[in-house]
């Protein structure tokens, strides 16, 4: 595509720009209420509703209070929820047994919900470091991340989310050949209409930070994650493991993080066409509404703004803490 246009001042710019309905009229992208996908953290107990300090206006929140976010969801329209555990410390160990304990907390949240709000897609999160005493994403051997031993688990995993209910399973761990294995897996168990929304191009990254305390694995994690997780400086990279993942079964793949990894969201969709997403993580709703917080910036705008960029660089959708006060707005027109 060459855009064309006449030399001034027969092309005047800004005659498109004059007023609001001109404005609506030639507006090339647009978020919706559609497009956002609600991450919520999960912890034990009933009607405990827990403040995360470094996400302002986040809380984790008990199942029951997770059901009552889910039914805000189908009332305001978000398509869909995605899940984080806060796991009892006790209950992480070397071998991540509880991952696949049919009724940990996520498993358990899961069920409620769709029973509650059976509409409203629930999302899980396909990874060990809720439940490892390492902190990882994979199982641990002598300070080596182990690829093949972690896809075992992570399939456990997946079979005990689908029976729960899941409707999109949403491997975050960077483990290499995971995707294969958790649809085959699925297509044995029958489970042929689960969703994978693979964390395809997921980089090392410092904006996790936050989303760390509010899981309660900044303490436990050991080292980083560099010999799973993508280097910042990379792209081809990315195109290739969407391409693996594709071809491996995943029906959407993400770019996380989100806005420092435009570029990347514009290159798989103009490259695959496939359902694309990118995840806004903690440590980018930190820093918006750290400045809108200390009167910096407009939150609201700036929100709205970061929302519609993902959409400009091609996502089909955004996992954002911001999605219902993002949908609140977009209902106000
Ligand atoms: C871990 C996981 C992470 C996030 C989602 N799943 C953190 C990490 O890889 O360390 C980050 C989400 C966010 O920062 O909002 N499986």
């Amino acid at each position: 595509m060459r855009p064309i246009s006449a030399p001034a001042p027969a092309a005047r710019f800004r005659r498109m720009r004059r007023t609001p309905a001109l404005r609506a009229l030639t507006q090339q992208h647009r978020l919706g209420i559609g497009d956002l996908i609600w991450p919520l953290f999960v912890r034990d107990g009933t009607g405990l509703r827990e403040p995360v300090p470094s996400m302002p206006g986040v809380d984790r929140l008990s199942i029951d209070l997770i059901v009552a976010a889910a039914e805000e969801a189908a009332q305001l329209g978000i398509p869909a929820i995605c899940l984080f555990p806060y796991t009892d410390p006790a209950l992480k160990t070397a071998g991540c047994e509880e991952a696949w304990n049919p009724d940990n907390l996520a498993n358990r949240a899961i069920r409620a919900i769709k029973a509650a709000v059976p509409d409203v897609a629930v999302m899980t999160d396909v990874a060990l470091d809720p439940y490892n005493a390492h902190g990882h994403d994979g199982l641990v051997r002598d300070g080596v991340i182990l690829n093949d031993e972690t896809i075992a688990a992570l399939v456990r995993m997946s079979l005990v989310q689908a029976e729960a209910g899941a409707d999109i399973l949403g491997p975050s761990d960077m483990m290499d050949g995971r995707i294969g294995a958790m649809r085959a897996a699925l297509e044995g168990a029958g489970h042929k209409d689960v969703a994978i929304l693979s964390y395809a191009a997921k980089y090392a990254s410092a904006f996790y930070g936050p989303f760390r305390d509010a899981v309660g694995a900044t303490g436990a994690l050991k080292g980083d994650k560099l010999t799973y997780q993508m280097h910042p400086g990379n792209s081809d990279e990315a195109l290739r493991l969407v391409e693996r993942d594709l071809r491996e079964g995943a029906d959407m793949v993400m770019v996380k993080p989100g806005m420092p990894y435009l570029d990347i969201c514009r290159r798989v969709k103009d490259t695959f066409g496939a359902p694309t997403y990118a995840y806004q993580v903690s440590g980018e709703y930190a820093m918006i509404q750290a400045a809108a917080g200390h009167g910096w910036i407009d939150g609201d705008r700036a929100m709205m703004e970061s929302l519609l960029g993902f959409k400009r660089a091609g996502c089909d959708g955004i996992l954002t803490y911001f999605a219902p006060r993002a949908a609140r707005l977009l209902a106000q027109g």
